[in-house]
């Protein structure tokens, strides 16, 4: 049993998530990563790498590679070689790589959407073909219809998130089978950030790497992963580009070039634990966060004027606040002492964003100050 009730103080470490409102009474509810310890394996993993003292140029061992084939073959199914293996440090910078990489003027993606999804094509001068996400049966999908008529002839990249932050979404393989089949049939890379595809919260439901698929979408896509987010290890930098294709791979490589290191020696060594031994304190989180996800649905439940659609996978809420009619709910939760993320960079300023990957204590509290911020429009 692991302690996720645990309070650690993360005012002390530089960390971003707390820093943002230093010296204000506001609780931190915003950037992806969670106010938990990471995994024990992981951290006497590091304590007794570094008490070795030994900390120059560092080769990714075999053992890793071994570590991520592993991991992928037991919870996704699928079969990676070590070859189709790119590491970089962060999943970010291979979303800009994957633009530059890719030829064509324009990128598709769905919005909202995590923000560098429409950043990462403006560095690399290519527009965004956006296309928002549609609400069907109490949850957020893909506009299939929309998407297929917007592909243009210099369109030559989809950026996909799955599961969807925001959202949550878990694309079913059917809506996997459609999008692979239309980015095949109109010649489109697929760029598939699959970054939070292991916590997903729905017991019954299950991640389906795109790729794993079809020999035929694995040779168009780039798959995004990284240990990251599941085992709360983002100060790390460590995260891995999936590339089947061996062209595409060179490319993206190339791209990389020496300007892109790959991953540090402390990531080595995270990345390597939590894959081997990560699984039941994975397990554990999951529960408790669903637990959590179960707070913020009757939070939502008792407010009719929020809505949160069907959420099966993130520690990320994705709250609908129109309903309040103020002009930005971002800033009148924070008023009341929660800092939540605002909607707008993720493209639309009437949702906020909230983080529940926090103990039940802090949560409770979280939503707490929400209720006062609602109570207080009436
Ligand atoms: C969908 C998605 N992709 C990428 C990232 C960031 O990844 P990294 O820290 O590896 O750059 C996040 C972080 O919130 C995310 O939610």
């Amino acid at each position: 049993m692991y302690n996720f009730d645990e309070l650690i103080d993360r005012t002390k470490s530089s960390c971003e998530k707390w820093d943002k409102y230093k010296g204000q009474d506001v609780i931190p509810a915003w950037v992806a990563d969670m106010d938990f310890k990471s995994p024990p394996c992981v951290i006497e993993a590091l304590q007794k790498r570094v008490s070795e003292g030994a900390f120059g140029y560092t080769a990714i061992d075999d053992e890793t590679y071994d570590a991520i084939i592993n991991f992928v073959k037991k919870h996704y199914d699928w079969d990676i070689k070590k070859e189709w293996l790119v590491f970089t440090h962060g999943v970010v910078p291979s979303m800009n790589i994957a633009c530059q990489a890719v030829g064509g003027e324009s990128v598709m993606t769905n919005t909202p959407i995590y923000p560098h999804f429409i950043k990462a094509p403006h560095n690399a001068q290519k527009s965004v073909i956006a296309i928002p996400i549609i609400e069907k049966d109490e949850r957020w999908c893909i506009d299939f219809e929309t998407l297929e008529n917007s592909i243009t002839s210099t369109c030559k990249l989809f950026m996909l998130c799955n599961p969807f932050n925001p959202g949550g979404t878990v694309l079913t393989k059917e809506e996997l089978e459609r999008l692979a089949s239309i980015c095949i049939q109109h010649d489109l890379t697929l760029c598939s950030d699959e970054i939070h595809a292991d916590l997903i919260l729905t017991p019954h439901l299950k991640h389906i790497p795109i790729a794993s698929l079809s020999e035929e979408i694995a040779q168009k896509t780039i798959t995004l992963m990284a240990p990251s987010k599941t085992f709360n290890i983002a100060g790390l930098q460590s995260s891995f580009a999936i590339i089947p294709n061996k062209k595409l791979r060179e490319s993206f490589k190339k791209t990389m070039g020496n300007a892109v290191g790959g991953i540090n020696l402390l990531a080595i060594t995270a990345t390597k634990a939590a894959y081997v031994y990560g699984d039941d304190w994975l397990n554990e989180l999951r529960v408790y966060l669903s637990e959590n996800l179960i707070l913020v649905q009757n939070f939502v439940a008792k407010n009719p004027s929020l809505k949160l659609l069907k959420q099966d996978a993130t520690f990320l809420a994705w709250i609908d606040a129109t309903a309040l009619h103020v002009k930005s709910p971002y800033a009148l939760f924070l008023e009341y002492g929660v800092g939540l993320s605002d909607g707008l960079p993720f493209g639309d300023a009437h949702f906020v964003r909230l983080n529940f990957g926090t103990t039940k204590a802090t949560l409770e509290k979280i939503l707490s100050r929400m209720q006062k911020a609602i109570d207080s429009l009436c």
